[in-house]
């Protein structure tokens, strides 16, 4: 792992809609917090000082070396902060784990860091000539060669239509099929050049690469992205206190639908047919949605941070 100044680690990666996620959260001082995505510890430092650094915070990463690059620079709070190396599915577990049986707040920042796509060597940049991997957990089976060089083309276009919502997917599936008879397809910086000429030029965005939702889509593909939110978002309403927050920023369509989704259903009182006279399955609500519509970054966010243009942020607060 490369070594950064801690000072550095603020402009390595910009936190998104740091301001407003943190009074999302509502911090109080002596609370127990979880940052279900500490990264390099962006947001974990600003609810830190929020809390005058009275609050004991959980700080789970699936990514080792963003655990140890955040572990240096909340050195500061070690008395206050537990780190945790475990996918967030496991939050559960992990926070039995420490005796801890429900929290005051808990913030997850979906996907990866600036860090992680310029500096982790794994292959999630197409501006690189790195291997194929892609896996945020090492542990995990498949890395993204093994996806691209093996999977049957028809699972190729599902993965790039349905996770990275691309138009070409047949085209971009096609390619790489065709390409790799010949020869494995070995690096991002390779497959990214075959993506985009896959796509007509007239058809390539103006603002980002053309390879940019491919690459998402496959990301999100290897680390079984969207199936890990909904566990993780159940979850975690459980082990709230009445009155905690969980806040989500996510960076695409399909995560913010999941977390729109399950916190209206979590919010809803009853869930019986329309036509049912009387309410049979005695569900009451469990979550109170505190903003209708997602929140979005300012102009100003965005212009001083492009990665922020996509993100969402949901809150929902434990009844
Ligand atoms: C956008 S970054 C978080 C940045 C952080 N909020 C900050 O301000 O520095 C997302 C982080 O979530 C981690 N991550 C992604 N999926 C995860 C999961 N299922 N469980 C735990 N961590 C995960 C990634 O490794 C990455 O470090």
């Amino acid at each position: 792992m490369q070594k950064f100044a801690t000072d550095n680690i603020a402009n390595i990666h910009k936190s998104v809609l740091l301001d407003e996620s943190i009074t999302g959260l509502s911090p109080v001082e002596d609370g127990v917090f979880v940052d279900a995505t500490m990264g390099l510890g962006g947001h974990t430092k600003s609810l830190f000082e929020a809390c005058n650094c009275k609050s004991r915070i959980i700080g789970m990463d699936v990514d080792e070396s963003a655990i140890e690059i955040a572990r240096e620079r909340l050195s500061g709070h070690k008395e206050h902060i537990e780190f945790v190396n475990k996918n967030f599915i496991n939050i559960d577990k992990s926070l039995e784990e420490l005796g801890i049986k429900e929290v005051d707040g808990i913030i997850a920042d979906l996907g990866m860091s600036s860090f992680q796509l310029d500096h982790s060597g794994k292959g999630f940049s197409f501006n690189k000539q790195e291997p194929l991997d892609m896996r945020m957990d090492p542990s995990l089976q498949f890395t993204a060669y093994d996806l691209i060089n093996e999977m049957d083309i028809n699972e190729l276009i599902h993965i790039f239509k349905t996770y990275g919502e691309e138009r070409f997917a047949k085209n971009i599936s096609r390619a790489i099929v065709k390409n790799r008879a010949t020869k494995p397809i070995q690096t991002s910086s390779e497959l990214a050049a075959l993506i985009s000429n896959s796509i007509p030029r007239k058809f390539h965005p103006k603002r980002r690469h053309p390879a940019t939702k491919s690459f998402q889509a496959l990301r999100i593909a290897i680390n079984n992205e969207l199936d890990n939110l909904k566990i993780f978002v159940e979850k975690s309403v459980k082990l709230l206190k009445p009155g905690g927050r969980l806040v989500i920023i996510s960076f695409h369509s399909l995560e913010d639908r999941i977390v729109k989704r399950l916190f209206r259903k979590m919010a809803s009182p009853c869930i019986c047919p329309h036509d049912l006279p009387v309410c049979s399955c005695g569900k009451i609500p469990e979550l109170k949605i505190i903003n209708k519509s997602p929140i979005t970054p300012g102009e100003n966010e965005i212009e001083d941070n492009p990665r922020a243009r996509s993100s969402k942020m949901r809150i929902g607060e434990k009844i």
